[in-house]
C-alpha cells in the first residue's frame, strides 16, 4: 500500500518533492477505512492558513492559533483605522482615505508562483503590479547627481556607451581570439541596434532618451532631451546598477497584485477554512508532544487555554518558534536558532493629489535611489483618482533599523526630505498622512524574512524538514523562495502531503 501511495504522491519518496501537488480528498480514506485526524496549527500566516485549508479538503479537524488580532502574518494591508504598536512602543493609526491602502508586506506576485493559483482557486481578483517603469526616476545622490534621471534615459546612455565601447574594441581586433570574423560582424550588428549606434559606431543619444517636448501634430516634431552626457559621466553616475533587477526570475514583468490589497488572500483563505476554526489573539506558550498526541497551550484575553490534537503543524517564523517552550528536542531548537531574522520596512505617504501622474507622468513603477529610503513605489491602482498612496521607503537591513529607531513623525520627515530631492516641493506640500511599518519591530513576527545559511536543505535544518514526533514545520523560511508567499504555500503543501500519508499509513 505504501508503494501505491508513493505513486499517488502521498508517500514521501525520493522524487516526492518533484511531483506536482495533489490536493487531498475525503475519498483518500475509502481504501483504508480510516478517518481524518485532529490537527492544531500554530500560526495563522499564509503557511498556517494554507495547511488548514488543504487539510480541510480531506476533512481534517483543524484549529489555527494566531497571536495577532488578524490572520495573514506578514501579509498585512494597512487601511484607514488600522492601529499598530511596535516593540519600541510607537502606536500609529492609519488615516488613509477609503479605498486606499498600502501593502506593508508582500506586494508583488510573479506569474510563475503558486500564489496566483491560490488567487484563482479562492476567487481573489488580480491586476497588474508595475514593477518597472521607463518613466520612473533614478537618483544617485552620492554620485553627485543634481537631478533625477528617467529610467529610459539612463538605459539609452548606459546601453549606448557599453555598445559603443564593445563595438569599437571588436573593430580594433580585441576579440580576434574569441570570435571569428563572421561572429564579430554579427556582434557589431547587434550592438548597433542595442545601443542605437551611428555608422561610426558612436553613441550620440537619440529618441530613446526622451524629449523635452514630445512629438505631436504636424509642425511639432518634438524636441529631444539635450545634453547627452559623456561615457565617463554615465559610468560615474552608477545608474546602470539598477537594470539587472528586472532580469531576476522573481522580479521580471509582468507581475500581479490582488485587487483591493494583498490581504484579500488571507481573508479568502480564512473564510475557506472557516472563521470558527481560527482563534486570533491566541499567543502560544508551549508545544508538548505527549507521544499519543500534541497539546498546545496558549493565552487568549489573559486566560490560559489548551488545544489537544493528534498532530501539530508549527507555522510560526523560526525566530518566534525558538522562544516558545517545547519538548521537541535540542536538534529542533538549534536548527531554529541557526536561522536569523532580517529587517525591512515601508512607509505609506498619502497625498491629496496624484501629482506624480499629473506633473511627472509616472503611472506606477519604482523610483530607485542610493539614499536610505532605497525605493519609492508609485501605486499600481487608482490611476487618475483624486488621491493616492506612495511607498516613500522600502528599505532593508541597517537602513530599516535606522528608521525604526525614529518616531513615526521623524520617519515621515526624513523620508519626505529624501523624496523632495527627487520630485520637488509637492512631495511635502501635498502630503496628508503617513503610516510606517517595520517588520523586525512587529510583535509576534520580529522579522521581514530570514537568512538560512546553506539553504533550506542544509543538514543543520534536517530536524525541521521532517516531523519531530507529532509536530511538523511549515513556512516560507523552509523554502527556496524565502520572503515570498510562494514559499509559504509550497512549504504548507509539502507538510500536509507528508502528514496525510502518515495518517493513511497509521
Ligand atoms: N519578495 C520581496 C520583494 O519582492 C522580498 C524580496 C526582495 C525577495 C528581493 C527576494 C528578492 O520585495
Amino acid at each position: 500500500m505504501f508503494a501505491t501511495m508513493g505513486a499517488l504522491g502521498l508517500a514521501p519518496t525520493a522524487q516526492a518533492a518533484e511531483q506536482p501537488f495533489r490536493a487531498l480528498s475525503t475519498s483518500d480514506f475509502t481504501l483504508t477505512g480510516r478517518g481524518a485526524a485532529k490537527v492544531v496549527i500554530v500560526g495563522g500566516g499564509i503557511a498556517g492558513l494554507t495547511a488548514a485549508y488543504e487539510l480541510g479538503k480531506a476533512g481534517y479537524d483543524c484549529t489555527v492559533l494566531e497571536a495577532r488580532d488578524r490572520t495573514g502574518g506578514r501579509n498585512f494591508t494597512v487601511r484607514g483605522g488600522d492601529t499598530t504598536t511596535d516593540l519600541y512602543g510607537n502606536t500609529q493609526t492609519a488615516r488613509f482615505a477609503d479605498g486606499h491602502y498600502m501593502n506593508a508586506g508582500p506586494a508583488r506576485i510573479p506569474q510563475w508562483m503558486v500564489t496566483l493559483d491560490y488567487c484563482r482557486e479562492l476567487g481573489v481578483p488580480i491586476e497588474v503590479f508595475t514593477n518597472v517603469n521607463a518613466d520612473a526616476y533614478l537618483y544617485n545622490e552620492s554620485a553627485g547627481m543634481t537631478k533625477p534621471m528617467r529610467y529610459r534615459t539612463a538605459k539609452a546612455d548606459v546601453y549606448g556607451y557599453v555598445s559603443e565601447l564593445l563595438a569599437k574594441a571588436t573593430d580594433k581586433g580585441a576579440l580576434d581570439q574569441e570570435l571569428t570574423a563572421d561572429d564579430q560582424e554579427r556582434l557589431v550588428e547587434f550592438l548597433k541596434d542595442w545601443g542605437e549606434l551611428g555608422d561610426t559606431l558612436a553613441y550620440e543619444g537619440g529618441e530613446r532618451r526622451g524629449y523635452t517636448t514630445v512629438p505631436a501634430a504636424a509642425g511639432t516634431p518634438g524636441v529631444l532631451l539635450g545634453d547627452v552626457p559623456s561615457a565617463s559621466d554615465v559610468f560615474a553616475s552608477g545608474v546602470g546598477r539598477y537594470f539587472s533587477f528586472e532580469f531576476g526570475f522573481d522580479q521580471a514583468m509582468l507581475m500581479f497584485q490582488p485587487v483591493g490589497g494583498m490581504d484579500q488572500i488571507p481573508k479568502a483563505l480564512t473564510r475557506a477554512v472557516g472563521a470558527h476554526r481560527v482563534r486570533t489573539g491566541a499567543a502560544v506558550t508551549k508545544i508538548t508532544d505527549t507521544g499519543s498526541g500534541v497539546t498546545v497551550t496558549y493565552t487568549q484575553g489573559g486566560r490560559r487555554k489548551a488545544v489537544d490534537a493528534d498532530y501539530c503543524i508549527a507555522a510560526l517564523p523560526p525566530n518566534i518558534l525558538a522562544k516558545i517552550p517545547h519538548n521537541l528536542g535540542s536538534g529542533v531548537q538549534s536548527a531554529l536558532e541557526a536561522i536569523t531574522p532580517s529587517s525591512a520596512a515601508k512607509i505609506g505617504l498619502e497625498y491629496r493629489s496624484r501629482w506624480w501622474e499629473l506633473d511627472h507622468r509616472i503611472y506606477g513603477g519604482i523610483t530607485e535611489t542610493d539614499q536610505d529610503i532605497t525605493h519609492i513605489w508609485h501605486p499600481s491602482y487608482g490611476f487618475h483618482g483624486e488621491r493616492g498612496i506612495l511607498i516613500g521607503y522600502y528599505n532593508y537591513g541597517g537602513d530599516a533599523d535606522t528608521y525604526a529607531k525614529l518616531s513615526p513623525r521623524q520617519r515621515e520627515a526624513r523620508a519626505v526630505a529624501a523624496g523632495v530631492k527627487i520630485y520637488g516641493e509637492k512631495y511635502r506640500s501635498e502630503l496628508v498622512s503617513s503610516f510606517s511599518h517595520h517588520w523586525r519591530q512587529t510583535p509576534h513576527l520580529e522579522a521581514a524574512w530570514h537568512n538560512t545559511p546553506g539553504g533550506p536543505d542544509d543538514t543543520r535544518y534536517q530536524p525541521l524538514n521532517e516531523p519531530a514526533g507529532r509536530v511538523s514545520f511549515a513556512g516560507d523560511w523552509l523554502s527556496y523562495t524565502d520572503a515570498w508567499q510562494h514559499g509559504a504555500f509550497t512549504s504548507a503543501r509539502k507538510a500536509v502531503t507528508a502528514l496525510h500519508a502518515r495518517v493513511l499509513a497509521s
